[in-house]
């Protein structure tokens, strides 16, 4: 692995960037345990191995920021992220597979939105370049992960699809407001 995360170690970040890494760190805490919610109740095996294999994928976004963010730059309220992320898995799980995709697809649709903007704002800073490609990757999984999700979708998704896709985009966003500043 090129990334340096030491290169950082010594250098004060700005608190923007470390309210944003510690969104991403509770993000993933949530993801991986969205998936964990999903396993715990559903019993088709097709969903399950679309929650094993992209939950792997989660746990080494997750490891990636455990690794960079001392425990003292954590979100506060990390039980609650993994609370939340469960309960959202274990209850579309509830509903059967189609609302499996639909939470990830609308999930993944605002991971995407989250980690471009962050990019954005690293963008051409040659100091966060090994950062800022990092991200890229872990963007590019969430998208792979939201089109695995969009493409299981049997169609037509109604009303309440569109509704519940807006409530988990709004619950999203909260979490992330909250997670940038506790
Ligand atoms: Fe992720
Ligand atoms: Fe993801």
């Amino acid at each position: 692995m090129t990334n340096t995360l030491k290169q950082f170690e010594n250098t004060p970040l700005p608190s923007e960037l470390v309210a944003d890494l510690r969104s991403d760190h509770a993000g993933e805490t949530g993801a991986v345990a969205i998936y964990g919610g999903i396993l715990a109740v559903s019993r088709d095996p097709e969903v399950r191995r679309f929650a094993e294999a992209h939950r792997e994928t989660e746990r080494v976004h997750l490891a990636f920021f455990e690794e960079w963010m001392p425990g003292s730059t954590h979100s506060r309220l990390l039980p609650v992220w993994r609370a939340a992320g469960w309960s959202l898995g274990a209850f579309s799980a509830l509903f059967g597979r189609n609302s499996v995709y639909r939470t990830i697809a609308a999930v993944e649709t605002f991971v995407e939105k989250h980690y471009e903007e962050q990019i954005d704002k690293m963008e051409g800073n040659p100091e966060f370049a090994a950062l800022t490609d990092k991200l890229k990757a872990f963007c590019a999984e969430e998208v792979e992960h939201r089109d695995d999700a969009a493409g299981r979708l049997s169609p037509p998704s109604g009303v309440a699809a569109r509704f519940w896709s807006r409530i988990v985009g709004t619950g999203s966003s909260v979490g992330v407001a909250l997670a940038r500043r506790i």
